[in-house]
């Protein structure tokens, strides 16, 4: 049967407004009142963008008092609070550990603290990235010669420090989208019917490494995955530059599932093709992509800008034709199913072994969206803007990534009170989760996300920045603009942000 795909709905409807259910705080040990602020440069009462409520702020230095640290803390309780690493400039730098980290994250699972590692790295399947993160971290307890105490040993219990069900990557979301395209959209997460999904459709992906990219998909679900080196082995001519850059691709080409429709029948491999015909746009004949994926940066920016484009420009996303309405000021009507195209970061910058920042998958976009923006009509809404309608950015500070993170987290926090569970009373194993601690060195990805962020169970994601990473205390202390996204405390480092966060939640923080 031929199935006509040229009608999926992808449209795209506005997120209704979660109001904020704001639960009554109470805390299990401790007074804020009491906190000592550890942090450096805390002097100040947080200003700019979408402040948070006060509770969380850093208080003036005049209204410190020394903290005192909870006669009994109690380890079996479960914790009105957790807490969202991020990794690249908070937990490495680069490959190497930054001290402290690890016992950091040792000392809230000991404490059955939950908390997720939240990053907007990727490029390898989750499960080889937790083992070499448990490596680098020296978290791996039982193999890594790391063993501290038996206290730690026995500790790591049946739930292991760090695992897939407590980290999340950028890409990691992009399963929403196997079962509901509309996944990831504000109006259906959480579990509302949606749109079907893409786990049977044709789908591009790209990132640094496509190949390995393929794999991480198909290990996601996705039962057909194409890239562009299948498209570039299959039609040299789509990129009419160096042909050494076949050879590049050849050892990783597979064959096309299906040919391109060839529309206009001007390439020199269909020279008398008939006159196209919306009959033609077939997909049981011609390959249809669904969706394009951005995994991680991409090495080759040029041949996956000209092929995401072309994906773009095309009719129903049937590659190899051009439809004129993307391209006009109100670009494609949503009910024609154009390719929708997702960006797993937008990060411009990141924290490398350079001195100074480099740019990351955001840089990429940008330039995909430049080069658009010179071919599309200049009324067209921006293509990375939600009014475009035909690109999603994800990772932080993107608020799918936060609603994901924050699903994760609860669900992480559950097996963790499940594994747990003779201890806990039933009261505390319904104790709403208050607050997260996000831990970030990116005002731009981290900050901006947590505090911008509405969680739809009224958890508060207070914002803490370190100055191990992209932020440069410096330029912030000789530039007031420099720092567009306030936290609601900097610090030194990872150790000193979770001993801050502790502390101001009256829990131990010994470590
Ligand atoms: O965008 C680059 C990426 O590696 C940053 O990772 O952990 O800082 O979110 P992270
Ligand atoms: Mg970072």
């Amino acid at each position: 049967m031929a199935a006509r795909r040229c009608l999926v709905d992808w449209l795209v409807t506005a997120a209704p407004s979660v109001p904020l259910r704001m639960k009554p705080r109470h805390f299990v040990a401790g007074d804020r009142r009491g906190i000592a602020i550890s942090a450096r440069n805390c002097a100040y009462s947080p200003v700019g963008t979408k402040s948070k409520p006060s509770s969380c702020a850093i208080r003036p230095q005049k209204q410190r008092r020394q903290f005192s640290a909870p006669t009994s803390p109690a380890q079996s309780s479960v914790p009105p609070f957790a807490f969202a690493f991020d990794i690249d400039g908070v937990l490495l730098h680069v490959s190497e550990p930054i001290p402290g980290a690890a016992a950091a994250l040792r000392h809230l699972h000991r404490y059955n603290i939950p908390f997720i590692l939240l990053t907007n790295g990727g490029g390898r399947y989750e499960a080889d990235r937790v083992v070499d993160l448990q490596r680098r971290l020296g978290l791996d307890l039982k193999s890594s010669g790391h063993i501290i105490s038996q206290h730690d040993l026995e500790s790591e219990g049946s739930l292991p420090v760090l695992s897939t069900a407590n980290f999340v990557q950028s890409h990691t979301p992009f399963q929403e989208l196997l079962d509901d395209a509309a996944g990831l959209d504000a109006a259906t997460a959480g579990g509302k019917e949606g749109s079907g999904g893409l786990r049977d459709e044709t789908i591009l992906v790209t990132g640094s490494d496509a190949a390995r990219i393929r794999t991480i998909a198909e290990q996601y679900g996705f039962s057909s995955v194409i890239t562009p080196a299948d498209i570039l082995a299959a039609y040299p001519a789509i990129y009419p530059f160096d042909p050494l850059l076949k050879s590049v691709y050849a050892d990783t080409a597979r064959p096309l599932p299906k040919p391109l429709l060839l529309e206009g029948g001007k390439l020199a491999s269909q020279p008398s093709a008939k006159p196209f015909s919306p009959s033609d746009l077939d997909d049981s004949k011609y390959l249809r992509i669904a969706a394009a994926f951005v995994f991680n940066d991409p090495r080759d920016w040029a041949l996956d800008i000209q092929i995401l484009t072309d994906v773009l420009q095309a009719r129903c996303g049937f590659l190899g034709t051009f439809d004129p309405a993307s391209l006009s000021a109100e670009g494609l009507p949503k009910s024609e199913g154009g390719t929708r195209l997702f960006f797993s970061n937008s990060d411009l910058l990141w924290a490398t072994t350079y001195h100074l920042p480099r740019f990351g998958q955001g840089a990429f976009a940008a330039a995909v969206a430049g080069v658009w923006s010179q071919l599309a009509s200049t009324e067209q809404p921006p293509l990375l803007s939600p009014q475009s309608g035909r690109a999603t950015l994800l990772g932080k500070p993107h608020a799918a990534t936060y609603r994901f993170a924050e699903r994760t987290l609860l669900r992480y926090r559950a097996s963790l009170l499940e594994a747990h569970g003779s201890k806990a009373s039933s009261a505390t194993k319904e104790a709403p989760l208050q607050t997260v601690y996000m831990i970030g060195d990116n005002p731009e990805s981290d900050i901006a996300g947590a505090n911008q962020f509405s969680s739809a169970h009224g958890t508060d994601w207070c914002s803490v920045l370190v100055e191990t990473g992209v932020y440069d205390p410096a330029r912030d202390g000789s530039n007031p603009d420099y720092l567009r996204h306030r936290p609601r405390a900097i610090v030194g480092d990872v150790g000193a942000a979770v001993r801050w966060a502790l502390q101001r939640e009256g829990w131990p923080a010994d470590f």
